[in-house]
């Protein structure tokens, strides 16, 4: 008999989970809260279902009865005692809330729209979404987490008899922790997860972590200026998205492309090459504090590997790139000094988990990729259009942020988007580092997703299933 059910467990490099007693003496709803907003479920692998409501009285009997009692609250996850075997989370669209009969607006707009419609401000089309995402038609997600992944398989049957016919899963992704020294790592190779907001109350902020109100991601909380009804106090908006990573395309393209550096072998060059385009080494190691060599021993410390913000005693953050270049991913979605005085609001807590097999001999040996694998990307935020939406658009889409540079940064290689077009960008060649490179594909492709609301696990009952 095992002492508890799923286990938890810290992941070198990220930030600890809160314990039992840090979130007991939480001023925020932490029974109500859903246990991936703030805990994460992304250290346990995971089963996503899309679904489509087909019986709403049918499937609102369900929702209330066999569904609202086992959705693992924040509080329940964080505690060893408590957490289930299976932990499950859900949340809707906006059809899938209309569908339900629900009309309260939530006041966010790319929600209402559903992501389908956000595609100018994502840089994107539609060429190479799942179908399934293709259209509003998907009313909400079941997200299933457990550290034994037979049973989110058998979970996932279990809810298809309770349910019968009054929904059809329409999509489903499988995602796992990677195996071994990868845990944690996705899937390009690099510790994902490091830096996250700690809500002001809620966490204890580690060194360098951006600190917030809570309501910049809990709808209702402190400092959410937006009219909401009340029930949706303790909810977040869920930005998901499945992002394609072509593994074996971006590694050759770093061998390939590797700018010269004297003493260094191609092996080397390579790995910087990708470690400024990330803003970090494979370790976590940031290269604003380890500009030249990786330090796994950095990367692994939590007090150490996100206390950094671009400045260095004489020298220019308008033109000094020899520490992070301007287009490095970390440097686009959060630039640190390069905004002065900016209210910390664009920011997002993130819950993703690599998805797909790890790559194949065959895959290596052809610089191919044959094997549907990437990041399964869960964004939340209390206003899409000031998180994931913002970041992606305004910042990693943008050529000229971060401001105020010697030079245009060019595109965030890593998420930047510009409708399949050759990307230009900056920064990479720490010896050139004025120097435009071409990039001439997407290594992380868009396959589409939706915007969701995570409610507050009260209202599944009283409100949604009413
Ligand atoms: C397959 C796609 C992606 C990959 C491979 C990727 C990879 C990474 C890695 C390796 C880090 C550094 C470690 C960390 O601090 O967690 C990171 C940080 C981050 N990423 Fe991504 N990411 C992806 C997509 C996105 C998207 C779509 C967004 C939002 C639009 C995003 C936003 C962030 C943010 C906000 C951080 C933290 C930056 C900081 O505070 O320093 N990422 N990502």
């Amino acid at each position: 008999m095992r002492a508890h059910d799923i286990t938890l467990s810290d992941l070198a490099g990220l930030p600890p989970i809160p314990s039992a007693a840090q979130v007991a003496s939480a001023t925020l709803p932490v029974d109500d809260i859903q246990g991936d907003i703030l805990i994460g479920m992304h250290k346990l692998n995971q089963l996503f279902l899309f679904f489509t409501i087909n019986d709403p009285a049918t499937f609102k009997t369900h929702l209330a009865n066999d569904i609202a009692p086992i959705v693992a609250s924040a509080a329940q996850l964080s505690n060893v005692s408590t957490q289930p075997l299976v932990a499950l989370n859900i949340a809707f669209s906006q059809t899938g809330l209309t569908a339900l009969g629900v009309t309260d607006n939530l006041n966010d707009a790319a929600f209402s729209a559903g992501q389908v419609n956000d595609l100018t401000n994502l840089g994107e089309t539609t060429d190479t979404w799942v179908p399934a995402f293709i259209g509003t038609s998907i009313h909400g997600v079941i997200l299933l987490a457990s550290d034994d992944s037979s049973l989110l398989e058998q979970q996932a049957s279990f809810l298809d008899t309770t349910f019968g016919g009054s929904v059809t899963t329409v999509h489903q992704l499988e995602a796992t922790v990677r195996p071994g020294a990868e845990a944690g790592h996705e899937k390009f190779g690099f510790v994902d997860g490091i830096s996250q907001p700690a809500l002001n109350g809620f966490h204890d902020p580690l060194p360098g972590q951006i600190v917030v109100d809570p309501g910049v991601i809990i709808v209702g909380a402190t400092n959410d200026p937006i009219a909401r009804p009340a029930w949706a106090t303790g909810g977040s908006f869920l930005a998901f998205r499945q992002l394609q990573q072509l593994v074996p395309e971006f590694n050759k393209f770093m061998v390939d492309n590797a700018p010269p550096f004297e003493g260094k072998t191609l092996a080397q060059r390579a790995n910087l090459f990708g470690a400024r385009m990330v803003g970090r080494w494979k370790s976590g190691a940031p290269i604003d504090l380890a500009p030249l060599e990786d330090d796994p021993v950095l990367g692994a410390d939590p007090m150490r590997n996100n206390n950094f913000d671009f400045t260095h005693p004489d020298s220019d953050i308008t033109s000094d790139q020899s520490h992070c270049p301007f287009s490095a991913h970390i440097r686009k979605v959060r630039p640190r000094a390069d905004l002065t005085g900016a209210a910390p609001t664009n920011t997002i807590l993130r819950s993703g988990i690599p998805f797909g097999p790890e790559v194949s001999d065959d895959e290596t040996a052809s610089n191919t990729t044959t094997q549907l694998r990437g990041l399964a990307f869960v964004a939340y935020q209390a206003q899409i259009a000031k998180g994931f939406q913002f970041l992606q658009r305004a910042w990693s889409n943008n050529v000229n942020f971060p401001p105020r540079k010697n030079v245009a940064p060019g595109f965030d290689v890593i998420i930047g988007q510009a409708k399949n077009a050759t990307r230009s960008t900056v920064g990479l060649d720490v010896n050139n580092p004025t120097a435009a490179i071409s990039i001439p594909q997407q290594f992380v492709v868009s396959n589409g997703g939706e915007y969701f609301f995570s409610p507050p696990i009260s209202a599944i009952a009283s409100v949604l299933a009413a």
